[in-house]
């Protein structure tokens, strides 16, 4: 081929820097190429006749959206794969990316590992633990044949009404940015001397990583999800910006702006954070995605003035739009809005110039395909030990005996008889949370994992019996000498704006199966949420021990290994547990902060609290 044919094309060569590709590309690039880069759609509508015809940059799988029930790791490549084979089709062959929400492991994928969710790990306040459940996580991604994970979420959560409280760490931003280690574990380390917000990605085992939500999903008022944030700019930046600091300096190479508001005003068109502040003040140079169908919420009644919301959007710094559906109708739009000036193209090209950044950055136009040899690292053994030793770790001791003499745990392996009993003891769904297999998640063996009730039976002696009962009756009890039981109980699944709730009870009657099993036989109580629950002083005062276990994930083991003793307590509060929610919002360090139990507590089996 004659020189200056696509073969030596700058950005077809893997040796050339990144910038000089990024630019090639750039300028060899018609709008349509452009704008097609900046849509993302989700797999429901994406065919590859209209990868090839809309040059579509990025194809996600929403929550939920998997393409068969049960569908393993190998069948998600070769989707993944037959969508990236159209986009090489077309005229400069630039790879699209395949984005998905891994937010407690590969969670959509059925077989895959799934850690606890972020509230669990938060109370395990172990940094290193965070990083290698980003490396696993990673490869499960990768061997799906997905670069792109829309993690970690980093929301401070300042009030548990919130329904998005268990994909935050922690009320406390400390420990939230000390938990975006996860970033590394994700995307890899930057060598030393890498520039500050430059996105990194190391290799075919990483995967892109994705901070969200930009900026103060979690400071909502009345906790209310996509609600508004109240406070001064100085608050802000201290309490919900902080984290994006620390994953900027991970070089994390994409952040999802919020639905929410601050101070009325929306965040997806909110020019002055989004670009004066991220791009330009804190350097980050990687890409801004929207969150689903977050245009259509800019103009009331819900995507009513499409158009005018993509120029907000874009124009205040929004660089790729998870559409998800309507693209046809995306696409038009902007391209109207840069014919007629009113996104100027410089804009669009920022914007692509990120997106090509961190495609580069990625390996995908090298390794655009799946690498089927991490197919084995899917919920393999070194992976759910990794995801039993978090369980472990995230559990936090709230009372351990009436008489603190006299602690309760661990537990008597090889006791005669024992109860165990309540909705969450024998419910894989359940101990996983939202964001499992479906959006929401749901009840039953929804993946492979092992409950409590599995658990339990594994962990006792081989003469002890095991009587399960999930709501006793007084029956349960008529002739039996239970030694102690063991009742969990807790919440069902949920997500975002569906998990907002004012009361925070302990769901399915839990707070009275627990109360009917104490009054009989001395019991362990153990709480499966994504936040604190309410909890009686009388119930409290009835129960020998109380175990806040969080979203625990398909690894129940981690929970039987610390009650039988060969483990100890490790985990503190990452969030305040309130008396009542008429105190809500309450947070640590102001003046009426009158916790049932303060951040930070932890007890261990010998009733030693454990330090800050
Ligand atoms: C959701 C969530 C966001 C997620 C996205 C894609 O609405 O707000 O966290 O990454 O859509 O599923």
């Amino acid at each position: 081929m004659e020189p200056g044919m696509a073969e030596n094309w700058i950005y077809k060569n893997p040796n050339e820097p990144v910038e000089a590709r990024t630019k090639d590309l750039l300028s060899r690039m018609t709008v349509k190429e452009k704008i097609g880069q900046m849509t993302q759609i989700d797999r429901i509508v994406a065919t590859p006749t209209a990868v090839c015809d809309h040059f579509i940059g990025s194809i996600l799988s929403g929550g939920g959206s998997i393409p068969l029930e049960k569908v393993l790791s190998s069948e998600w490549a070769d989707m993944v794969d037959g969508y990236q084979k159209a986009a090489l089709e077309t005229r400069l062959g630039i790879p699209m990316i395949y984005g998905i929400d891994a937010v407690h492991g590969n969670n959509n994928v059925y077989g895959a590992t799934i850690f606890p969710h972020n509230i669990g790990l938060g109370a395990t306040r172990d940094a290193d633990l965070a990083h290698r459940i980003g490396v696993a996580t990673a490869l499960e991604v990768r061997a799906s044949g997905i670069p792109y994970d829309f993690a970690p979420c980093v929301a401070v959560a300042g009030d548990p009404r919130w329904g998005r409280t268990y994909e935050s760490y922690s009320e406390d931003v400390e420990i939230v940015r000390n938990m975006t280690s996860i970033v590394s574990g994700l995307q890899g380390h930057p060598p030393q001397g890498h520039p500050n917000g430059y996105p990194f990605v190391a290799g075919r085992t990483k995967v892109v990583a994705c901070a969200k939500h930009f900026v103060g999903d979690g400071g909502t008022d009345k906790g209310i999800n996509e609600g508004n944030t109240i406070m001064p700019y100085e608050d802000l930046k201290k309490i919900h910006m902080a984290p994006y600091l620390d994953c900027i300096s991970r070089g994390v190479c994409t952040v999802m702006a919020s639905y929410s508001s601050w101070n009325g005003d929306k965040m997806h068109s909110h020019r002055f954070l989004q670009t004066e502040v991220l791009k330009e003040k804190l350097g980050f140079k990687g890409f801004v995605i929207s969150d689903w169908e977050a245009l259509e919420r800019l103009s009331d009644p819900y995507g009513s003035n499409y158009r005018a919301s993509i120029s907000s959007a874009v124009n205040a710094g929004i660089d790729m739009i998870m559409v998800p559906f309507k693209y046809e109708a995306f696409i038009a739009d902007l391209t109207s809005l840069v014919e007629s000036g009113e996104v100027p193209m410089a804009r669009v090209d920022d914007a692509v110039e990120r997106i090509l950044r961190v495609k580069f950055v990625a390996g995908l136009f090298e390794y655009p395909m799946a690498d089927r040899s991490l197919l084995e690292t899917v919920g393999c053994k070194l992976h759910r030990e990794l995801a039993r030793e978090a369980v472990r770790k995230s559990l936090v001791l709230l009372k351990n005996a009436k008489d603190p003499k006299k602690p309760f745990l661990p537990l008597d392996r090889n006791a005669k008889k024992i109860l165990v009993a309540g909705t969450h003891a024998d419910d894989l769904g359940y101990q996983c949370g939202g964001w499992t297999i479906s959006w929401v998640g749901s009840s039953g063996r929804t993946t492979i994992g092992t409950t409590i009730l599995d658990a339990i039976k594994e962990a006792v002696g081989d003469e002890t019996e095991v009587v399960f009962e999930q709501n006793p009756s007084p029956d349960t009890f008529t002739g039996q000498d239970f030694s102690y039981a063991i009742v969990a109980v807790g919440e069902p699944p949920y997500v975002e704006s569906g998990g907002d709730d004012p009361n925070l009870i302990i769901s399915f009657n839990g707070s009275e199966i627990i109360s009917s099993v104490a009054d009989r036989v001395p019991t362990l109580a153990i709480l499966i949420s994504g936040r604190p629950l309410v909890i009686e002083p009388s119930l409290l005062e009835k129960v020998d021990a109380l175990v806040a276990a969080w979203l625990p994930g398909s690894e129940g083991g981690g929970i039987t290994d610390v009650i039988f003793g060969d483990h100890e307590f490790h985990g503190r509060l990452p969030i305040t547990w309130f008396r009542s929610v008429d105190q809500l919002p309450m947070r640590y360090g102001e003046n009426s902060y009158d916790p049932l139990f303060p951040l930070g507590f932890g007890l261990t089996s010998k009733n030693v609290k454990l330090s800050n």
